[in-house]
């Protein structure tokens, strides 16, 4: 049998240099673990605009469907700001992510213990946290129809349609239950059905999807007290299921209740291909952040455990991906620290390939 494959889209801004980190860890199972991957690497969001004027090649679309695993860095810039919105970068993800049907994308926010201090939030607040937000990724306001800017009369309008079919919403909710089914049996589900019909639908169903699964405990919140839930009592959730727009919002916001928006991975994944894996995109939740790209300063770790993720859903090597999470929690107990982990108390940050090394170091250990 051939070696699993894995397609990288390093993209743009931070996106390469975090990515550089994530090729030595792959290369490290090769060598160690036996456990080699066949990898490509190809262009998406500006990079492939600047290449192909497009911000996704039909070529890199069709490479992404055959693969059996997608690893993207980040898109977007300022560089890009003016294009006109059918070839921004992010439609190129958008494309990825519609195209490949990637209906489940999972965003856990989990804080590490050396890192409660870093969050916004008091530690005892966060201490401990590990929470997974299911966002639906396919439907809702990103690609409903009609959309668009119309002239009216004397003005202009914008439009958008938030839109979701039952089965839409049921493959979404049934991988929530699934996850919670492995975690602590608890499922939040947030919509706004107060104010939109989309709203009712999503709970009616969910709720329906939710007899399938007696254990586990479902709750229902508006979408703005959930924002207002995760910054006041964060720990009372263990998985939240939710749209694409309100999933887009409340895991930023999940995000930062961990200290750092550069510890985040994320999964997004589709329906079984033949092989039996899952369609699946792994990216970090991080954006490009260009205003320290190409500096050799940016945090890796996104990156990495969004690799680890891969290692868990798409390759079934749970322990592996637990050793890679091990080793990335040891060099952070150690005091390793790149300079978005930086406290009041200062020090010298490490750069991105210094915390590469640190984490290698760790991999090689824990043999
Ligand atoms: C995300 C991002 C994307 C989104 C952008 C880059 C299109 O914010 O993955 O959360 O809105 O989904
Ligand atoms: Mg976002």
């Amino acid at each position: 049998m051939s070696n699993p494959s894995i397609l990288i889209l390093p993209g743009d801004g931070i996106g390469p240099e975090v990515m550089d980190q994530v090729v030595r860890v792959i290369d490290w199972y090769g060598a160690k673990r036996d456990l080699a991957f066949e990898v490509s690497t190809d262009l998406v969001g500006g990079a492939a605009y600047d290449a192909h004027g497009v911000p996704l090649h039909d070529d890199t679309m069709a490479k992404a469907q055959e693969v059996d695993a997608v690893l993207l860095g980040a898109v977007g810039g300022p560089k890009y700001d003016d294009l006109d919105f059918s070839v921004k970068p992010e439609r190129g993800l958008l494309r990825l992510r519609k195209e490949m049907d990637l209906y489940s994308n999972l965003r856990p926010a989990q804080c590490f213990d050396a890192l409660a201090d870093f969050s916004s939030l008091k530690k005892d607040v966060v201490a401990g946290l590990d929470i997974m937000i299911v966002r639906e990724l396919t439907s809702g306001v990103y690609f409903g129809e009609p959309r668009g800017i119309i002239e009216e009369g004397n003005e202009r309008v914008g439009i958008n349609t938030q839109r979701y079919t039952e089965s839409e919403i049921e493959r979404a909710a049934r991988s929530a239950f699934e996850l919670a089914m492995r975690r602590n049996k608890k499922v939040c589900s947030m919509e706004k059905a107060n104010v939109m019909e989309s709203g009712i639908l999503w709970r009616e169903v969910v709720t329906k999807v939710g007899e399938d699964y007696p254990e586990v405990e479902l709750s229902h919140m508006y979408a703005d007290n959930g924002a207002m839930q995760l910054v006041r009592a964060p720990k009372q959730f263990d998985v939240i299921v939710t749209d694409n727009l309100f999933g887009d919002i409340l895991s930023d916001c999940a995000a930062m209740l961990t200290g750092s928006l550069g510890m985040l991975p994320s999964a997004s994944l589709g329906a079984p291909m033949a092989n039996g894996r899952p369609k699946a995109m792994y990216e970090p939740v991080h954006g490009s952040a260009p205003d320290i790209a190409g500096q050799g300063k940016a945090n890796p770790i996104a990156c990495m455990l969004s690799f680890a993720m891969a290692l868990r859903y798409s390759f079934d090597q749970g322990e592996e991906a637990a050793r890679l999470e091990g080793a990335i929690e040891k060099v952070l107990a150690d005091g390793a620290r790149t300079g978005d982990l930086m406290g009041p108390e200062g020090g010298t940050p490490l750069s991105t390939a210094e915390m590469g090394d640190a984490i290698l170091a760790a991999l090689d250990a824990s043999l």
